[in-house]
Protein backbone atom coordinates (compact mmCIF):
# COMPACT_ATOMS: atom_id res chain seq x y z
CA UNK A 1 0.00 0.00 0.00
CA UNK A 2 1.24 3.05 -0.94
CA UNK A 3 0.37 6.81 0.46
CA UNK A 4 1.44 9.73 -2.01
CA UNK A 5 2.62 12.76 0.24
CA UNK A 6 2.87 15.97 -1.30
CA UNK A 7 5.11 18.69 -0.01
CA UNK A 8 3.32 21.99 -0.75
CA UNK A 9 5.51 24.57 0.99
CA UNK A 10 8.00 26.23 -1.32
CA UNK A 11 7.92 29.90 -2.53
CA UNK A 12 9.17 29.80 -6.05
CA UNK A 13 10.60 33.57 -5.55
CA UNK A 14 12.41 33.36 -8.78
CA UNK A 15 8.64 33.27 -10.58
CA UNK A 16 7.97 36.45 -9.12
CA UNK A 17 5.50 38.59 -9.48
CA UNK A 18 3.26 36.26 -10.50
CA UNK A 19 4.15 33.61 -7.68
CA UNK A 20 3.96 35.41 -4.20
CA UNK A 21 3.79 34.55 -0.54
CA UNK A 22 0.15 33.92 -0.50
CA UNK A 23 0.63 32.49 -3.84
CA UNK A 24 3.43 30.33 -4.37
CA UNK A 25 4.05 28.59 -7.65
CA UNK A 26 2.54 25.13 -6.74
CA UNK A 27 -0.69 26.86 -6.37
CA UNK A 28 -0.40 28.65 -10.19
CA UNK A 29 -1.85 27.48 -13.07
CA UNK A 30 1.97 27.99 -15.22
CA UNK A 31 1.61 25.99 -18.12
CA UNK A 32 -1.69 24.65 -18.35
CA UNK A 33 -5.64 24.05 -17.64
CA UNK A 34 -4.37 23.34 -13.96
CA UNK A 35 -2.04 23.75 -11.05
CA UNK A 36 1.19 22.17 -10.47
CA UNK A 37 -0.08 20.76 -6.97
CA UNK A 38 -3.34 19.40 -8.81
CA UNK A 39 -1.67 18.13 -11.88
CA UNK A 40 0.50 16.38 -9.16
CA UNK A 41 -2.02 15.13 -7.25
CA UNK A 42 -3.61 13.65 -10.54
CA UNK A 43 -0.78 11.77 -11.40
CA UNK A 44 -1.15 9.76 -8.64
CA UNK A 45 -4.21 7.23 -8.52
CA UNK A 46 -4.66 7.48 -4.36
CA UNK A 47 -5.86 10.24 -2.22
CA UNK A 48 -2.86 11.99 -0.79
CA UNK A 49 -1.73 13.31 2.11
CA UNK A 50 -0.72 17.18 1.51
CA UNK A 51 1.89 19.00 3.76
CA UNK A 52 1.26 22.74 3.29
CA UNK A 53 1.50 25.86 5.27
CA UNK A 54 -1.11 27.16 7.46
CA UNK A 55 -1.91 30.08 5.06
CA UNK A 56 -2.57 27.99 1.57
CA UNK A 57 -4.75 25.26 3.74
CA UNK A 58 -7.95 26.20 1.97
CA UNK A 59 -6.75 26.50 -1.21
CA UNK A 60 -5.12 23.63 -1.62
CA UNK A 61 -7.91 21.77 -0.37
CA UNK A 62 -10.14 23.61 -2.77
CA UNK A 63 -8.14 23.09 -5.78
CA UNK A 64 -7.86 19.50 -4.95
CA UNK A 65 -11.65 19.65 -4.77
CA UNK A 66 -11.46 21.20 -7.98
CA UNK A 67 -10.16 18.32 -9.54
CA UNK A 68 -12.39 15.69 -8.12
CA UNK A 69 -9.81 14.51 -5.41
CA UNK A 70 -10.53 14.61 -1.44
CA UNK A 71 -7.37 14.68 0.17
CA UNK A 72 -6.62 12.12 2.25
CA UNK A 73 -5.96 14.44 5.21
CA UNK A 74 -3.86 18.54 4.89
CA UNK A 75 -1.21 18.37 7.58
CA UNK A 76 -0.84 22.41 8.34
CA UNK A 77 2.55 23.53 9.46
CA UNK A 78 2.67 27.31 11.33
CA UNK A 79 5.86 28.07 9.37
CA UNK A 80 7.80 25.91 7.52
CA UNK A 81 10.76 23.95 8.54
CA UNK A 82 11.80 22.36 5.17
CA UNK A 83 11.16 18.89 3.59
CA UNK A 84 13.13 17.12 6.66
CA UNK A 85 9.80 17.75 9.32
CA UNK A 86 7.29 17.86 6.82
CA UNK A 87 8.40 14.02 5.43
CA UNK A 88 8.74 13.06 9.29
CA UNK A 89 5.05 14.17 10.23
CA UNK A 90 3.45 12.21 7.39
CA UNK A 91 5.85 9.46 7.60
CA UNK A 92 4.50 9.18 11.82
CA UNK A 93 0.96 9.67 10.98
CA UNK A 94 0.81 6.67 8.48
CA UNK A 95 3.24 4.75 10.61
CA UNK A 96 0.51 4.72 13.49
CA UNK A 97 -1.95 2.80 10.99
CA UNK A 98 0.46 0.82 9.16
CA UNK A 99 4.15 0.38 10.06
CA UNK A 100 5.20 -1.08 7.21
CA UNK A 101 3.52 1.05 4.70
CA UNK A 102 5.15 2.78 2.12
CA UNK A 103 4.98 6.66 1.22
CA UNK A 104 5.55 8.68 -2.44
CA UNK A 105 7.16 11.85 -0.96
CA UNK A 106 6.45 14.45 -3.79
CA UNK A 107 7.11 18.01 -4.40
CA UNK A 108 4.63 20.07 -5.60
CA UNK A 109 6.79 21.86 -7.66
CA UNK A 110 7.57 20.16 -10.97
CA UNK A 111 6.18 19.27 -14.77
CA UNK A 112 6.68 15.60 -15.29
CA UNK A 113 5.02 15.33 -19.40
CA UNK A 114 5.13 11.40 -18.95
CA UNK A 115 2.59 10.34 -16.44
CA UNK A 116 2.85 6.84 -17.59
CA UNK A 117 7.21 6.38 -17.54
CA UNK A 118 6.51 8.22 -13.66
CA UNK A 119 3.91 5.43 -12.62
CA UNK A 120 6.10 2.51 -14.00
CA UNK A 121 9.38 3.87 -12.52
CA UNK A 122 7.14 3.76 -8.90
CA UNK A 123 6.44 -0.05 -9.75
CA UNK A 124 10.45 -0.70 -10.25
CA UNK A 125 11.38 1.07 -7.37
CA UNK A 126 7.91 -0.76 -5.14
CA UNK A 127 9.85 -4.01 -4.26
CA UNK A 128 13.30 -2.00 -3.41
CA UNK A 129 11.03 0.11 -0.84
CA UNK A 130 9.76 -3.20 0.48
CA UNK A 131 13.24 -4.28 0.67
CA UNK A 132 14.22 -1.86 2.75
CA UNK A 133 15.17 1.00 0.73
CA UNK A 134 14.76 4.73 0.30
CA UNK A 135 14.26 5.07 -3.03
CA UNK A 136 15.20 7.95 -5.36
CA UNK A 137 14.12 8.78 -9.12
CA UNK A 138 17.61 10.12 -11.03
CA UNK A 139 17.41 12.21 -14.01
CA UNK A 140 19.69 12.56 -16.95
CA UNK A 141 21.28 15.81 -16.33
CA UNK A 142 21.46 18.55 -19.17
CA UNK A 143 23.73 20.68 -17.51
CA UNK A 144 25.83 21.67 -14.03
CA UNK A 145 23.01 22.87 -12.23
CA UNK A 146 23.66 23.59 -8.82
CA UNK A 147 20.16 23.37 -7.44
CA UNK A 148 19.82 20.20 -7.73
CA UNK A 149 21.24 16.61 -5.55
CA UNK A 150 23.70 14.55 -7.85
CA UNK A 151 23.19 10.86 -7.58
CA UNK A 152 25.84 8.27 -7.96
CA UNK A 153 24.65 4.99 -8.57
CA UNK A 154 26.53 1.51 -7.47
CA UNK A 155 26.01 -2.04 -8.27
CA UNK A 156 22.15 -3.31 -9.88
CA UNK A 157 19.52 -3.89 -7.76
CA UNK A 158 16.56 -5.37 -8.60
CA UNK A 159 15.40 -2.41 -11.80
CA UNK A 160 17.54 0.00 -10.10
CA UNK A 161 20.79 0.46 -8.31
CA UNK A 162 22.37 1.11 -4.99
CA UNK A 163 23.46 4.17 -4.43
CA UNK A 164 27.61 4.98 -3.82
CA UNK A 165 26.99 8.84 -3.02
CA UNK A 166 24.51 11.57 -2.77
CA UNK A 167 25.28 15.16 -2.24
CA UNK A 168 22.95 17.24 -2.33
CA UNK A 169 23.50 21.10 -4.23
CA UNK A 170 27.24 20.95 -4.86
CA UNK A 171 29.18 23.90 -6.05
CA UNK A 172 29.81 24.68 -9.48
CA UNK A 173 33.29 23.14 -10.15
CA UNK A 174 32.24 20.07 -8.71
CA UNK A 175 28.70 19.00 -10.30
CA UNK A 176 30.79 20.26 -13.50
CA UNK A 177 32.82 17.46 -12.78
CA UNK A 178 29.83 15.25 -11.60
CA UNK A 179 28.14 15.44 -15.46
CA UNK A 180 31.26 15.37 -17.30
CA UNK A 181 31.41 11.96 -15.58
CA UNK A 182 28.31 10.79 -16.73
CA UNK A 183 28.16 8.53 -13.54
CA UNK A 184 25.41 11.02 -11.53
CA UNK A 185 22.13 12.02 -12.09
CA UNK A 186 19.86 14.40 -10.47
CA UNK A 187 17.94 13.58 -7.67
CA UNK A 188 14.39 14.40 -8.59
CA UNK A 189 13.18 15.35 -5.17
CA UNK A 190 10.65 12.09 -5.39
CA UNK A 191 10.90 9.34 -2.58
CA UNK A 192 9.27 6.13 -2.13
CA UNK A 193 9.87 5.65 1.73
CA UNK A 194 9.47 2.78 3.77
CA UNK A 195 8.01 4.79 6.71
CA UNK A 196 9.59 3.08 9.30
CA UNK A 197 13.08 2.82 8.01
CA UNK A 198 12.76 6.60 6.99
CA UNK A 199 11.87 7.39 10.34
CA UNK A 200 14.88 5.39 12.01
CA UNK A 201 17.50 7.04 9.76
CA UNK A 202 16.04 10.38 10.23
CA UNK A 203 16.63 9.59 14.17
CA UNK A 204 20.12 8.36 13.51
CA UNK A 205 20.96 11.37 11.50
CA UNK A 206 19.34 14.57 12.53
CA UNK A 207 19.12 13.51 16.75
CA UNK A 208 15.71 14.87 18.02
CA UNK A 209 13.55 15.67 14.61
CA UNK A 210 11.87 12.65 14.95
CA UNK A 211 11.31 13.37 18.96
CA UNK A 212 10.03 16.90 18.05
CA UNK A 213 7.71 15.75 15.36
CA UNK A 214 5.89 13.31 17.09
CA UNK A 215 5.10 15.94 19.90
CA UNK A 216 4.04 18.11 17.95
CA UNK A 217 1.12 15.34 16.55
CA UNK A 218 0.54 14.54 19.63
CA UNK A 219 -0.45 17.93 20.51
CA UNK A 220 -1.32 19.07 17.37
CA UNK A 221 -5.64 18.96 16.92
CA UNK A 222 -7.61 17.60 13.83
CA UNK A 223 -10.65 19.39 12.08
CA UNK A 224 -12.37 17.36 9.40
CA UNK A 225 -9.41 16.17 7.07
CA UNK A 226 -7.08 19.64 8.51
CA UNK A 227 -4.92 18.41 11.10
CA UNK A 228 -2.75 21.40 12.94
CA UNK A 229 0.52 21.01 14.01
CA UNK A 230 1.29 22.23 17.66
CA UNK A 231 2.68 25.38 16.81
CA UNK A 232 5.05 25.87 19.75
CA UNK A 233 6.82 22.56 19.28
CA UNK A 234 6.75 22.77 15.46
CA UNK A 235 8.27 26.11 15.22
CA UNK A 236 10.84 25.26 17.83
CA UNK A 237 12.48 22.54 15.34
CA UNK A 238 15.62 23.81 12.96
CA UNK A 239 14.42 23.70 9.70
CA UNK A 240 16.35 20.84 7.27
CA UNK A 241 15.90 19.50 3.86
CA UNK A 242 15.25 15.70 3.87
CA UNK A 243 18.63 15.75 1.33
CA UNK A 244 21.19 17.06 3.93
CA UNK A 245 19.05 15.54 6.85
CA UNK A 246 19.25 12.16 5.63
CA UNK A 247 20.20 11.25 2.29
CA UNK A 248 23.48 12.54 2.24
CA UNK A 249 24.59 10.14 5.25
CA UNK A 250 22.41 7.19 4.53
CA UNK A 251 23.70 3.56 3.39
CA UNK A 252 20.06 2.38 2.59
CA UNK A 253 19.33 4.59 -0.67
CA UNK A 254 18.61 2.88 -3.80
CA UNK A 255 18.30 4.98 -7.32
CA UNK A 256 15.58 4.01 -10.21
CA UNK A 257 16.78 6.16 -12.96
CA UNK A 258 13.83 7.75 -14.88
CA UNK A 259 13.06 9.90 -18.31
CA UNK A 260 9.69 10.96 -17.37
CA UNK A 261 9.78 14.88 -18.84
CA UNK A 262 11.12 16.10 -15.69
CA UNK A 263 11.87 19.97 -15.13
CA UNK A 264 11.43 21.93 -12.40
CA UNK A 265 9.93 24.75 -13.34
CA UNK A 266 12.20 27.08 -11.36
CA UNK A 267 12.68 30.18 -13.27
CA UNK A 268 11.30 32.38 -16.04
CA UNK A 269 13.52 30.69 -18.83
CA UNK A 270 12.62 27.36 -17.41
CA UNK A 271 9.36 28.15 -17.78
CA UNK A 272 9.94 29.64 -21.80
CA UNK A 273 11.89 26.38 -22.11
CA UNK A 274 8.51 24.40 -21.20
CA UNK A 275 5.60 25.83 -22.57
CA UNK A 276 4.43 26.06 -26.11
CA UNK A 277 6.08 28.79 -28.35
CA UNK A 278 4.98 30.68 -31.80
CA UNK A 279 7.06 30.49 -34.62
CA UNK A 280 8.92 33.62 -33.51
CA UNK A 281 10.33 31.66 -30.02
CA UNK A 282 7.90 33.30 -28.45
CA UNK A 283 5.88 32.06 -24.97
CA UNK A 284 2.83 34.16 -24.62
CA UNK A 285 0.06 34.30 -22.75
CA UNK A 286 -2.71 36.51 -21.86
CA UNK A 287 -3.32 39.98 -23.86
CA UNK A 288 -0.01 40.31 -25.21
CA UNK A 289 0.98 42.27 -28.93
CA UNK A 290 4.05 41.33 -29.91
CA UNK A 291 5.66 43.20 -33.05
CA UNK A 292 9.30 42.01 -34.38
CA UNK A 293 9.27 40.19 -30.91
CA UNK A 294 11.92 37.03 -30.79
CA UNK A 295 12.55 34.38 -28.13
CA UNK A 296 10.42 36.45 -25.19
CA UNK A 297 8.50 34.59 -22.28
CA UNK A 298 5.40 37.59 -22.35
CA UNK A 299 2.92 37.53 -20.21
CA UNK A 300 0.08 39.85 -18.68
CA UNK A 301 -2.77 38.98 -15.95
CA UNK A 302 -4.50 41.79 -16.90
CA UNK A 303 -3.36 45.24 -19.40
CA UNK A 304 -2.46 44.83 -22.52
CA UNK A 305 1.47 44.64 -23.03
CA UNK A 306 2.85 45.44 -26.36
CA UNK A 307 6.21 44.51 -27.13
CA UNK A 308 8.52 46.36 -30.32
CA UNK A 309 11.39 44.53 -31.20
CA UNK A 310 12.31 42.68 -27.90
CA UNK A 311 14.99 39.61 -28.13
CA UNK A 312 15.32 37.43 -25.16
CA UNK A 313 13.57 38.83 -22.33
CA UNK A 314 11.01 37.87 -19.89
CA UNK A 315 8.29 40.23 -19.65
CA UNK A 316 5.48 39.37 -16.37
CA UNK A 317 2.43 41.95 -16.12
CA UNK A 318 0.65 41.56 -13.19
CA UNK A 319 -2.21 43.74 -11.55
CA UNK A 320 0.48 45.39 -9.33
CA UNK A 321 4.23 44.76 -10.83
CA UNK A 322 6.15 44.74 -13.88
CA UNK A 323 9.22 42.50 -14.34
CA UNK A 324 11.09 43.23 -17.74
CA UNK A 325 14.07 40.82 -17.26
CA UNK A 326 16.91 39.72 -19.45
CA UNK A 327 15.81 35.81 -19.68
CA UNK A 328 19.62 34.09 -19.01
CA UNK A 329 19.58 36.04 -15.79
CA UNK A 330 16.43 34.79 -14.59
CA UNK A 331 17.90 33.51 -11.47
CA UNK A 332 18.23 36.87 -10.30
CA UNK A 333 14.69 38.16 -10.01
CA UNK A 334 15.18 36.05 -6.63
CA UNK A 335 16.97 39.30 -5.46
CA UNK A 336 14.50 41.13 -6.32
CA UNK A 337 11.95 39.44 -3.87
CA UNK A 338 15.01 40.04 -1.56
CA UNK A 339 15.37 43.55 -1.70
CA UNK A 340 11.79 44.29 -1.62
CA UNK A 341 11.54 41.97 1.93
CA UNK A 342 14.44 44.14 3.10
CA UNK A 343 13.29 47.61 2.31
CA UNK A 344 9.45 46.83 2.90
N1 LIG B 1 5.26 21.33 3.48
C1 LIG B 1 6.42 21.87 3.18
N2 LIG B 1 7.09 22.56 4.14
N3 LIG B 1 6.91 21.73 1.94
C2 LIG B 1 8.09 22.31 1.66
C3 LIG B 1 8.84 23.03 2.61
C4 LIG B 1 8.28 23.16 3.94
O1 LIG B 1 8.84 23.80 4.83
N4 LIG B 1 9.97 23.49 2.02
C5 LIG B 1 9.92 23.05 0.74
N5 LIG B 1 8.80 22.35 0.51
C6 LIG B 1 8.34 21.71 -0.73
C7 LIG B 1 8.45 22.63 -1.92
O2 LIG B 1 7.19 23.25 -2.17
C8 LIG B 1 8.79 21.68 -3.03
O3 LIG B 1 7.61 21.12 -3.58
C9 LIG B 1 9.58 20.56 -2.34
O4 LIG B 1 9.20 20.63 -0.97
C10 LIG B 1 11.09 20.65 -2.49
O5 LIG B 1 11.54 21.81 -1.87
P1 LIG B 1 12.51 22.84 -2.60
O6 LIG B 1 12.82 23.94 -1.65
O7 LIG B 1 11.95 23.21 -3.93
O8 LIG B 1 13.82 21.95 -2.77
P2 LIG B 1 14.97 22.14 -3.84
O9 LIG B 1 14.38 22.32 -5.21
O10 LIG B 1 15.89 23.20 -3.36
O11 LIG B 1 15.76 20.74 -3.80
C11 LIG B 1 15.08 19.51 -3.83
O12 LIG B 1 14.54 19.24 -5.12
C12 LIG B 1 15.51 19.09 -6.20
C13 LIG B 1 14.76 18.78 -7.47
O13 LIG B 1 13.92 19.82 -7.81
C14 LIG B 1 16.12 18.43 -3.45
O14 LIG B 1 15.44 17.22 -3.19
C15 LIG B 1 17.16 18.25 -4.54
O15 LIG B 1 18.03 17.16 -4.21
C16 LIG B 1 16.48 17.96 -5.87
O16 LIG B 1 17.45 17.82 -6.91
MG1 LIG C 1 12.51 22.88 -5.95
Amino acid sequence: QITPVILSGGAGTRLWPLSRELMPKQLLKLTGERTLLQETALRVAEPSVVVCNHEHRFIVAEQLREVGLEPKAVVIEPVGRNTAPAAAVAALMLAETDPGALMLLMPSDHLIADSEAFRRAVAVATPLAQDGRMVTFGIQPTGPNTGYGYIKAGAALGGGFTVERFVEKPDLSTAETYVASGAYTWNSGIFLLPVGLFLAELDQHAPGMVASCRAALAKGRSDLFFFRLDDETFAGLKGQSIDYAVMEHSDKVAVVPVDMGWSDIGSWSALWQESTRDEFGNAVKGDVLAIDTRNCYLRSQDHLVAAVGLRDLVVIATDDAVLVADKSRDQEVKAVVEALKRDG
